[in-house]
């Protein structure tokens, strides 16, 4: 895994979407997988600033997010398709139609996490993924103990997870319970990942990653069997970890 020390969250979202313009002008058909939460919310803004000014065109580009709540519609403010349209697409020109969030309120849950991995194949899977972490370790939504042969499936949240991010709703009961989520499987299948950590309550996370084993207890440590990880952090994440870039 090579490792860029940002110098805080505005640096580290600007080299992140650097990277991922520089990647859609290269290649303008690129997948790429998306990642909601605080953490990318700076990466968005940067690419519909350039969109905006340099007219780096998502025409071709297809989009897989990583997970959605159980229970959200898309036009509830809280859902993840909610989050991408209002923080991304609708503000650069991506076809709706070729962007993908698994869908929360489907009555077979159990069945679009099927139809979700079987779109993933047909399309080839995820050149580039943009991935954030929850404090214990958590990808996408796949809580320590996950699998790493896991597929996209519903998860139960783990309470931490559930408060962490009662932020964004009115009370934490509001958060729902369940949540479908690639799987740690899907996720390392993509070609390549950008980890992005920030902030001084993601350092823990950031030096177990870094400095522990590989074990599904810390769902994060997967990726250091992947060929292809670009860990992208801001001083905060990183403070007092010997890093080498
Ligand atoms: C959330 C999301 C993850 C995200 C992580 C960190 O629950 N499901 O995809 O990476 O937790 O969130 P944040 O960036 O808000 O700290």
């Amino acid at each position: 895994m090579r490792i860029i020390e940002a110098t805080d969250y505005q640096d580290m979202s600007k080299i992140a979407a650097d990277y991922i313009i520089e990647k859609v002008n290269q290649f303008p058909k690129i997948k790429l997988g998306l990642a909601t939460g605080g953490t990318p919310m700076g990466i968005y803004s940067n690419l519909i600033a350039d969109h905006q000014k340099n007219g780096t065109s998502y025409r071709g580009v297809m989009t897989f997010n990583l997970d959605e709540y159980v229970g959200l519609s898309g036009d509830n403010p809280n859902s993840y398709r909610y989050y991408m349209n209002h923080n991304l697409f609708n503000h650069i020109d991506i076809q709706m139609n070729n962007t993908f969030v698994p869908r929360g309120t489907i009555d077979d849950v159990l069945k679009e996490c099927e139809s979700y991995e079987e779109l993933l194949t047909k399309h080839k899977g995820i050149d580039l993924q943009i991935l954030g972490i929850g404090a214990n370790g958590h990808i996408g939504f796949n809580e320590p103990g996950t699998s790493f042969q896991s597929q996209t499936h519903v998860v139960e949240l783990a309470p931490s997870t559930r408060q962490a991010n009662a932020r964004f709703f009115n009370r934490l009961e509001e958060v729902p319970t369940q949540a479908i989520t690639m799987g740690i499987a899907t996720i390392m299948k993509s070609r390549e990942i950008l980890l992005l950590v920030s902030g001084e309550q993601k350092k823990d996370a950031l030096k177990t990653l870094l400095t522990g084993n590989i074990d599904e207890r810390f769902p994060a440590s997967v990726l250091k069997n992947h060929p292809y990880v670009t860990i992208i952090a801001d001083k905060a994440a990183i403070a007092g970890l010997k890093v080498h870039s």
